[in-house]
């Protein structure tokens, strides 16, 4: 469903400038950095598509893809840490939490966690307001391919106990490297499901 259909719709900065809510989206949020926009490219095979980089606070709007005529997939700015202004990042900030609890159409946010690190303080606070604004959410592990199978284990181990004190919280976690494909086919075919 996403080969060849997937086009860049618009940036937006502000609550009022979203699209209407006329058809279902799904989300990809995360810390800075952790990999939102590589995967939306790995998803789409569009390298170029949503723009990544190592700086983070790439991403400083949210980004509207379209998937046909009929869905959304929606790249988000991070949150934590942001190589931006303040005032700037604070602006972002409130306008990514706003659209993570207000937003009718949206099937599934997509919760992107770097698969060395784990879940953080900062994650904790964003699956919070998913539960509170009734969201469910999938964990997404990313840059799988950085790390060793028996860390990786450790690391799923603690999502796994983090999560089950979500009631948001869908229960699958997809482990995937946007690097090397692992996991893409998987996630392609569930967002198939939702969108
Ligand atoms: P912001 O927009 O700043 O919030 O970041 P983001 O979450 O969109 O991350 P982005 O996709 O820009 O990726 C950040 C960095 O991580 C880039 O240098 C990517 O090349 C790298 N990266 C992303 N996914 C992977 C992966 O699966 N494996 C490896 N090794 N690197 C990755
Ligand atoms: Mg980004």
């Amino acid at each position: 469903m996403f080969a060849g259909q997937t086009d860049f719709l618009k940036g937006v900065v502000a609550m009022s400038g979203l699209p209407p809510s006329d058809r279902l989206e799904v989300c990809f949020a995360g810390r800075s950095n952790v990999g939102k926009s590589s995967l939306i490219n790995a998803l789409t095979g569009r390298k170029g598509l949503a723009r990544a980089s190592n700086t983070p606070g790439r991403t400083q709007e949210i980004n509207f893809f379209t998937v046909g005529e009929e869905h959304y997939l929606v790249d988000l700015p991070g949150y934590g840490y942001a190589n931006a202004p303040v005032a700037v990042v604070e602006k972002w900030q409130k306008l990514l939490k706003q659209y993570l609890s207000g937003r009718q159409n949206l099937r599934r946010a997509f919760v992107l966690i770097d698969s060395r690190h784990g879940i953080k303080k900062v994650d904790e606070e964003i699956l919070s307001l998913l539960d509170s604004a009734a969201v469910t959410f999938q964990v997404v592990m990313t840059k799988a391919d950085k790390v060793k199978a028996a860390d990786r284990e450790a690391i799923l181990k603690q999502v796994r106990e983090k999560l089950a004190k979500h009631p948001a919280a869908f229960p699958e976690i997809i482990v995937t490297s946007s690097e090397k494909g692992d996991g893409i086919p998987t996630l392609r075919a569930i967002i198939s499901t939702l969108i």
